[in-house]
């Protein structure tokens, strides 16, 4: 694997964060078709500061969305290879629905850290609902996993689920990021088809790391009364104590790492993420 530096974010960057600085051997790496990594490592920041976080977007292959298990499987495991070539993470995780539904179990046979998946979270918004009808927005791959199927009949049984097989919000997603403008209109464009049933539903529940930077406008558009589930904030305490665990390093890059030729965050978003350097894998 070599690394290319596609910039240092110069205006935030301690002199110690050169291009040749190695990134601590037991930070936390997570892994995302894109952004959802970055969205699931703010979440991580807020209980641990100090912590060494490395994002990687393979956004080459963005979307996973869109991807059959059988590559998912053997994309996620060269992924991972090439990373322990330069880095030993401490704690891996698979910061995507559409990769964890299928690979997590395969990665805990083969790496021996600790690996932390982010699945929809159906049990907490079934316990919440009280009118026993839930919303799911995912990608379609996630949509047709066996494993979702398992989740709602595990916990969900006796609601009525709604899912929304997204095909547009996850690329909404990675525009944003990217520095572009996108609209409420956009963003109601997967959800159009599933609008009577979604406006009964009392929880919905996101099953894309992606969707989270849309909270706001899927309040806007489904009401305030819908109670939003959110992953992000439960895979950080579980990372936060698997991560403690481990042992803690004091000095704290923060990378994003890409498979893509070109950088698709903007370089306003990195600083205001705290990200601090960017390379191409
Ligand atoms: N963020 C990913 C997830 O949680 C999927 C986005 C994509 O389609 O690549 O499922």
């Amino acid at each position: 694997m070599s690394l290319k530096s596609k910039y240092q974010m110069m205006s935030q960057k301690p002199e110690k964060y050169s291009s040749s600085y190695n990134f601590p051997a037991n930070g936390i790496l997570l892994l995302d078709s894109g952004v959802g990594s970055i969205l699931i490592a703010s979440e991580i920041k807020k209980l641990l500061p100090t912590a060494p976080l490395l994002s990687l977007g393979d956004q080459k292959f963005f979307p996973y969305g869109m991807k059959t298990e059988d590559f998912l499987l053997s994309r996620v495991h060269q992924l991972l290879d090439s990373v322990f070539e330069n880095f030993s993470p401490s704690v891996i995780v698979i910061a995507c629905n559409t990769a964890s539904t299928c690979v997590l179990d395969s990665l805990r046979q083969k790496f021996e850290v600790p690996i932390v998946g982010v699945v929809p979270p159906i049990k907490p918004a079934a316990e919440y609902s009280a009118n026993r009808k839930i919303g799911l927005l995912c990608t379609e791959a996630t949509l047709n996993r066996p494993y979702l199927d398992r989740l709602i009949l595990d916990f969900a049984s006796d609601c009525s689920v709604t899912k929304v097989g997204c095909k547009a919000l996850a690329e909404l997603a990675e525009k944003r990021m990217a520095g572009e403008f996108v609209s409420l209109q956009e963003v109601k464009v997967d959800l159009h088809a599933y609008m009577n049933k979604l406006r009964i539903v009392d929880s919905l529940v996101l099953g894309c790391t992606h969707f989270s930077i849309f909270r706001n406008e899927l309040e806007e558009i489904l009401g305030c009364h819908i109670k939003i589930f959110d992953p992000a904030i439960a895979v950080a305490r579980q990372v936060a104590r698997v991560f403690e665990q481990s042992g803690f390093q004091l000095n704290s890059p923060y990378w994003y790492m890409t498979t893509d030729k070109d950088l698709s965050i903007s370089k306003e978003k990195c600083i205001s993420l705290g990200i601090e350097e960017v390379y191409s894998l």
